[in-house]
């Protein structure tokens, strides 16, 4: 083993004989055998990830729902379900992502603000779990639906606790100048109304307090708001089974504190006692998000203004969040090297906001050399796009056995596929 390094979990990825390595693969063969753009994935970082939720969770009764939306590459699916977790889904592709992933009804819950008729058919035809509803309009949809099959939903409304949390203004998802969930005041009449339109069964309450959280301070406040919601709506009639408290446990990318997860599972387990149901948690990142990092190759290096640039093969359309978030991922010579100069390292993308990170101290690099962009094992590829017809990465899975390639470098023909015919071939 070597030294750690700070682009992802330190005993998974770290420096040795002069290189960057994930397990047992130096990051450079990866990127000579696959090329590059191409994100890798660490199995036993995520292996880890998994058992240490789990642990910090022990003595709390709950289940894990994997958040597909942070990586629904059907090999992580795979991989989490093999671990016992089940799936959080917002589409009917995720849905089908995780049917086709082997994940059955019974562990899989459908969340989402906007989930349309077929979405949610294809939900009552695989017998879900639970459908996490966000407004009157789709428990009315959900009930038609559910009488037309002759079949009972299983709902959770999923509350707006109308709360502040430091995070992106754009992964706030708990006030009311968000979209989702519904208003607090109107939750109880919410649970009355289910009972009377019959087709579905209210057996939750959910809540998701946003994404990137690295307090534990607003899950502590949340909870027992909850819990005294939870009392009111159990006197309407529902009897709860579940508390589903979402996911939005955050991982820091520049070595600062981690979230204190056995502070949220102590909140978690209180509230669980109080109200005798058990604790759906739907994290997506931080499972995943520290196990994987985009593998980068430079093109250029050009200067101009004062500024160096290293253009690479990769930019937005890969790895969205520097230009969408502004959120900072490490970036690291996988060719070790002192620092020598500070560069900003950019994409091809014809978009002025294409960039992975500026002002990074770098050492002196080649073309053909390669980078390797941290924090990228969740929402990456899942955010990727083919904007300027680019060709969408290749995905790796990194095992103890060595690695393979999980999903293949779409190809030219992908790229016109769904189109009319094409004069010139590819
Ligand atoms: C309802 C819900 N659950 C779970 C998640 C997963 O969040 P994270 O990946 O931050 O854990 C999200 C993310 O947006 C979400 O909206």
């Amino acid at each position: 083993m070597g030294e750690g390094v700070l682009i992802g979990l330190p005993d998974i990825f770290f420096e040795r004989d002069g290189e960057l390595w994930c397990e047992g693969v130096s990051l450079s063969r990866i990127g000579r055998e696959v090329g590059t753009p191409c994100y890798v994935y660490s199995e036993t970082g995520i292996r880890r990830r998994y058992d240490a939720l789990r642990s910090a969770f022990t003595g709390v009764p709950c289940r894990i729902f994997y958040s597909a939306k942070a990586n629904a590459n059907l090999a992580i699916l795979r991989l989490l379900r093999s671990l016992g977790a089940g799936v959080d889904v917002v589409s009917q592709g995720e849905l089908f992502r995780a049917r086709c992933a082997g994940f059955q009804g019974r562990d899989i819950v459908f969340g989402g603000v906007g989930k349309g008729a077929e979405e949610l058919g294809a939900g009552l035809e695989a017998e879900i779990l639970l459908f996490n509803v966000e407004s009157e309009g789709e428990l009315r949809r959900l009930s038609a639906l559910g009488a037309e099959r002759g079949a009972r939903a299983p709902v959770a409304i999923r509350v707006n606790p109308g709360m502040a949390v430091d995070t992106h203004a754009y992964t706030q998802t708990a006030h009311y100048e968000t979209k989702f969930g519904v208003a607090w005041e109107d939750v109880e009449d919410l649970y009355r109304l289910a009972f009377r339109l019959g087709s579905v069964d209210p057996l939750g309450i959910d809540f998701h307090l946003g994404s990137q959280i690295l307090s534990p301070e607003p899950y502590r406040r949340a909870l027992p708001r909850l819990v005294e919601l939870a009392g009111r709506v159990a006197r309407t009639g529902a009897s709860l089974r579940y508390l589903d408290i979402g996911g939005g446990f955050g991982v820091p990318h520049d070595g600062g504190p981690e979230l204190d997860l056995s502070a949220v599972a102590e909140a978690a387990g209180a509230a669980a006692k109080a109200l005798d149901v058990e604790i759906l948690l739907e994290p997506g990142r931080w499972l995943v998000a520290p196990a994987g990092v985009l593998l980068a190759g430079v093109l250029y290096a050009k200067r101009l203004g004062g500024r160096l640039y290293y253009v690479t093969d990769t930019g937005s359309n890969d790895l969205l969040r520097p230009s969408y978030y502004g959120a900072y991922h490490p970036i690291e010579a996988v060719r070790r090297g002192p620092a020598t100069t500070a560069a900003d390292i950019v994409g091809p993308v014809c978009e002025t906001g294409d960039f992975l990170g500026r002002d990074r101290p770098m050492p002196a690099l080649q073309e053909g050399d390669f980078l390797a962009v941290g924090f990228a094992g969740g929402y990456g590829f899942a955010m990727s796009s083919n904007y300027n017809a680019r060709r969408r990465a290749a995905e790796v899975l990194v095992s103890a056995d060595g690695y393979r390639v999980v999903r293949r470098r779409e190809s030219l023909a992908d790229l016109v596929a769904l189109e009319e015919p094409c004069e010139a071939g590819p």
